[in-house]
């Protein structure tokens, strides 16, 4: 028989056989932002989740893997579209998203009614791993409260007594403060002052001034990318940094530190990641992504590739078939993730449970100064699962 012949008739036997589940692919949704100012923290979630599954040579549980992508634009007023064009126009197997706090909420909302997986590789929105949380919803990120409520215990340590707060007026700004003030005021300080602006805004000058006015020993803000760029550098430029020492949740200076310059140099933040932990795991990561993307990994590339492992986690102990829902979050409840940013377990909100430490910019680096809080576990107020 011709060779030809063979593989005609090869064919038609594999077209007539159901194809056997593992050798399908996995369709996984990125929902992210691809614009506005938090564009570049979007590339590094995918870089990083990227990074990932070609390690595993391109599949996961034995899946080859397909991406589509929505860009989200940090628009929450689109969210419910844009997450329904993923789980109803697309078909997505799995949804990864998102950044922005609002936008996470929304499709917290739809995988919660469709049952759709979804990791979220950033937004902390609280309600997420709170009163939304479900057996198929997973953070391989942080919860607002986290970094905030780490911040509020160290700038009470220092001693200072009076902070003004700053922050865009939503949910991660909103949050971020009120775990900062948690904390903050059980160690005996008093915020004294919360400013805020709408998101994406960045016109800080009149809240600079009132900053000014206050007098206050402290100021604890949380923005994140392009808006933390031009906060750090309006903050120095009102001549406030040499007066009001400033303290943030890690978003100020993690993925920024190339746009501010020294306008950031010694600000002091709190964050699950750090530049310089110097394990095993974390230096084969950082070289690995640096030779892939040309560019140096921050805390967004390490929660997307940590939302890959998950993803591999979990379909492995379900032999790749991601309707056994409750056997996925079994195996990523009882797992250890083997994370960049050190060993992290789940908590019983699927929220990691994990060290914040403190960090220092040095040069074009956020240098690990020491474990703010060791394992620490979001309260998931509200979450009954
Ligand atoms: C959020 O909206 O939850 C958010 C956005 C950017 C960050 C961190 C949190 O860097």
């Amino acid at each position: 028989m011709k060779k030809t012949h063979i593989a005609a008739i090869a064919a038609a036997l594999v077209a007539s056989t159901p194809m056997a589940f593992a050798q399908a692919k996995v369709k996984v949704g990125f929902m992210l932002p691809a614009t506005g100012t938090f564009a570049a923290l979007g590339t590094a979630i995918e870089n990083g989740f990227r990074l990932y599954v070609t390690e595993q040579g391109g599949k996961l549980a034995g899946r080859e893997v397909e991406f589509v992508r929505v860009d989200d634009e940090s628009d929450p007023a689109k969210a419910t579209d844009n997450v329904n064009k993923l789980v109803k126009r697309d078909n997505v197997d799995v949804l990864i998203g998102t950044v922005h706090s609002g936008v996470a909420m929304a499709m917290a909302r739809v995988a919660k009614e469709s049952g759709t997986i979804l990791i979220v590789p950033n937004a902390g929105a609280d309600a997420v791993t709170g009163p939304m949380c479900a057996v198929n919803i997973f953070r391989s990120s942080f919860s607002n409260w986290q970094p905030g409520y780490a911040m509020g215990e160290v700038v009470a340590k220092k001693g200072h007594k009076k902070v003004v707060t700053i922050t865009w007026k939503y949910a991660a700004g909103d949050e971020s403060v009120k775990g900062f003030k948690e904390a903050f005021e059980k160690g005996g300080g008093q915020v004294v002052k919360e400013l805020s602006l709408p998101f994406p805004g960045v016109e800080f000058q009149a809240l600079l001034t009132e900053i000014a006015a206050t007098k206050p020993d402290a100021v604890y803000t949380f923005f994140a990318g392009g808006g933390a760029v031009k906060f750090v550098k309006d903050y120095a430029a009102a001549g406030l940094k040499k007066t009001i020492p400033l303290y943030g949740a890690g978003f100020l200076t993690d993925g920024t530190l190339e746009a501010q310059g020294a306008d950031a140099d010694g600000l002091l933040t709190t964050l699950h990641y750090a530049d310089s932990l110097g394990s095993a795991r974390d230096n084969a990561f950082r070289l690995a992504y640096a030779k892939s993307y040309k560019l140096q990994p921050d805390v967004y590339a390490v929660q997307g590739y940590d939302a890959a492992q998950m993803l591999s986690i979990g379909m492995n102990a379900v032999k790749g078939d991601l309707k056994k829902k409750a056997e996925f979050a079994a195996a990523l409840q009882k797992a250890k993730i083997d994370s960049p940013r050190g060993a992290f377990s789940l908590g019983k909100n699927h929220n990691p449970v994990q060290d914040i430490y403190l960090r220092q910019v040095v040069g074009k680096e956020n240098k690990l100064v020491s474990v703010a809080s060791k394992s620490l576990t979001d309260p998931g107020r509200g979450c009954k699962l």
